[in-house]
C-alpha cells in the first residue's frame, strides 16, 4: 500500500500528516489486482477460530488490506469484534422492515474510535513516538488514552471545557491521559492540534490516515457478518466525517477486490445545529463552517476536517446527507433502548435519519438497511436520565418511594398487564 494526497494525488512520506504540495489529507491506496477474493474470504474466516490476539481483533484480522505492521508493534485491545443486531423497534419506528444495528459501541472503550486507534497507535509505536495528542468531543480522547496506556506512550487530549460527558472524561482520566479542558469548542481544539509538529508528537485525530485504515475495517467486519452481501443502505452519524470517509473507503475496496458485487449507499446524518455538511450537500460549493450547537455533544462540530473525502464517498455510493433535530435524536435514542440495545445520543442520529429518509421516500420500505451505532448507552448516562424525567414521548417513568400500599397496587397493575 502506498500513501498519497487525497486531493492532488501527490505521493507522500509515511510519517507525514498533510500533503507537502497542497496541504490536503493523505490516504492509503490499495492495489486490488494483488489479491484473490476467495482466498481473502477464507483467510479472514479461518482467523476467527484462533486465539491469536491479532486474529481476534476485527481490525488486524484483515491485515492484508492494511499498511504493513510488524506484529510486535501492534497495540490491540481486540477491537472491532462487534455484533450486528436486528432492530425490531427501530424498524417499526421508521416504518421500515429490514433494519439492523452495527453496534460499534461494543468496543473496548465503548465507541467506534478503537478500530482506528489501534492502527494509529501501532504506527506511533513503530516510529518511536513518545507523545500522542488529539482534540476530542470525548470518545477519541478515551480511546487514545487507552491505547496510549497499552503502548507506553504519554497521552495529551484537548477537549472543550464542559462539552464532553462525565463518563468519557472519567475513562480518559482513568487510562492516565493528561486532559486540557480548553475555553473553546472542538473545532478550536482541532485547530491547535493541527498546528503541532507531527515529527514531535503523534497526532491521532481522524486526519491521520492510519485512523481511517483501521476504521474501514468496520465495513469489512459488517460485510463478513452478512456473508459478503452488501446492504442497500448504511446510515451513520457525521461529525468530523472521518468515519463516513472510512466506511466509504472500506466498501469501495471490498467492491474493487470482488468481495461484494455492489456498493451500499451511504447516508450521513448530522445534528441540525451542527450540519455544515448537510447544507453543502444540498446547496453545493465548498464547506462553510458553522458555530455548532447540539445536545448530541459527540457530533458538536462546525468545521469537519474530512468533508472532501466524505463527499467523494457519499457521491460514489449514490448516497445522501441530511440533518435531524435534537428532539428527533432524543426520541430515536430511546427507541434504540427499547430494542434492548441502547446507544449514546449522537449514535441515534442514524435511526432518526432512517425515519426521515423513509418519510420522504429516499429509502424504500423493503430496503435492507444497516444503522451504525457509534457509541455505547453508558457513554452518556446523564442525557438518558434527563430524557426519562423530561416527559418526552418515549420517556419511561420511575415510581418514587411508593408506600407499601401503592407498591402493592403497582405490582398488581404491572403483573395484570404482563399476564
Ligand atoms: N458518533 C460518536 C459517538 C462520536 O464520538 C463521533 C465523533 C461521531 C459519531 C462522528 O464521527 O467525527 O468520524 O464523523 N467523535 C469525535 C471524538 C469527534 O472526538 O470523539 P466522525
Amino acid at each position: 500500500m502506498h500513501l498519497a494526497c487525497s486531493e492532488c494525488g501527490a505521493a507522500a512520506d509515511l510519517d507525514t500528516l498533510f500533503c507537502d504540495a497542497c496541504g490536503g489529507l493523505l490516504a492509503f491506496e490499495l492495489d486490488p489486482a494483488a489479491f484473490d477474493a476467495a482466498q481473502l474470504r477464507q483467510t479472514f474466516s479461518e482467523r476467527r477460530r484462533t486465539n491469536d490476539a491479532l486474529d481476534q481483533s476485527g481490525v488486524w484480522r484483515f491485515r492484508e488490506l492494511l499498511p504493513a505492521r510488524a506484529p510486535a508493534d501492534v497495540v490491540t485491545l481486540r477491537e472491532n469484534a462487534v455484533p450486528l443486531y436486528d432492530a425490531r423497534a427501530g424498524a417499526d419506528y421508521a416504518s421500515a422492515t429490514r433494519v439492523a444495528y452495527l453496534h460499534l459501541g461494543m468496543n473496548p472503550t465503548a465507541s467506534f474510535k478503537d478500530a482506528g486507534m489501534t492502527a494509529a497507535m501501532s504506527h506511533a509505536k513503530a516510529r518511536g513516538a513518545r507523545v500522542a495528542v488529539c482534540a476530542s468531543t470525548g470518545n477519541t480522547a478515551a480511546s487514545m488514552a487507552a491505547y496510549a496506556a497499552r503502548a507506553g506512550i504519554t497521552a495529551l487530549v484537548l477537549v472543550p471545557a464542559g462539552g464532553i460527558s462525565e463518563a468519557k472524561m472519567a475513562q480518559t482520566l482513568d487510562y492516565g491521559a493528561t486532559v486540557a479542558a480548553i475555553d473553546g469548542d472542538f473545532d478550536r481544539a482541532l485547530e491547535v492540534v493541527r498546528a503541532l509538529d507531527p515529527a514531535r508528537v503523534a497526532i491521532v485525530n481522524s486526519v491521520n490516515p492510519y485512523r481511517i485504515e483501521g476504521q474501514k475495517c468496520a465495513a469489512f467486519a459488517l460485510l463478513e457478518a452478512r456473508d459478503w452481501r452488501a446492504p442497500d443502505w448504511l446510515i451513520l452519524p457525521g461529525g468530523n466525517l472521518g468515519n463516513s470517509s472510512a466506511f466509504g473507503k472500506g466498501f469501495r475496496e471490498a467492491f474493487a477486490l470482488g468481495l461484494i458485487d455492489r456498493l451500499p449507499r451511504i447516508a450521513v446524518v448530522q445534528a441540525a445545529g451542527a450540519a455544515p455538511f448537510a447544507r453543502l450537500f444540498r446547496d453545493g460549493g465548498d464547506l462553510v463552517p458553522v458555530r455548532a450547537h447540539t445536545t448530541a455533544t459527540a457530533i458538536k462540530i462546525g468545521a469537519p476536517a474530512s468533508w472532501r473525502k466524505a463527499l467523494g464517498e457519499v457521491r460514489a455510493s449514490g448516497g445522501t446527507v441530511l440533518d435531524v433535530s435534537d428532539d428527533e435524536i432524543a426520541d430515536a435514542r430511546a427507541i434504540v433502548g427499547r430494542d434492548g440495545v441502547g446507544c449514546e445520543p449522537a449514535s441515534a442520529a442514524s435511526l432518526a435519519g432512517l425515519r426521515a429518509l423513509r418519510a420522504n421516500g429516499t429509502v424504500g420500505s423493503d430496503d435492507d438497511v444497516v444503522l451504525v451505532l457509534t457509541g455505547h448507552v453508558l457513554k452518556d448516562g446523564a442525557y438518558a436520565a434527563a430524557y426519562h424525567t423530561s416527559g418526552a414521548r418515549f420517556a419511561n417513568k420511575i415510581h418514587p418511594t411508593p408506600s407499601d400500599e401503592s407498591l402493592r397496587a403497582l405490582i398488581d397493575e404491572v403483573t395484570a398487564v404482563r399476564a
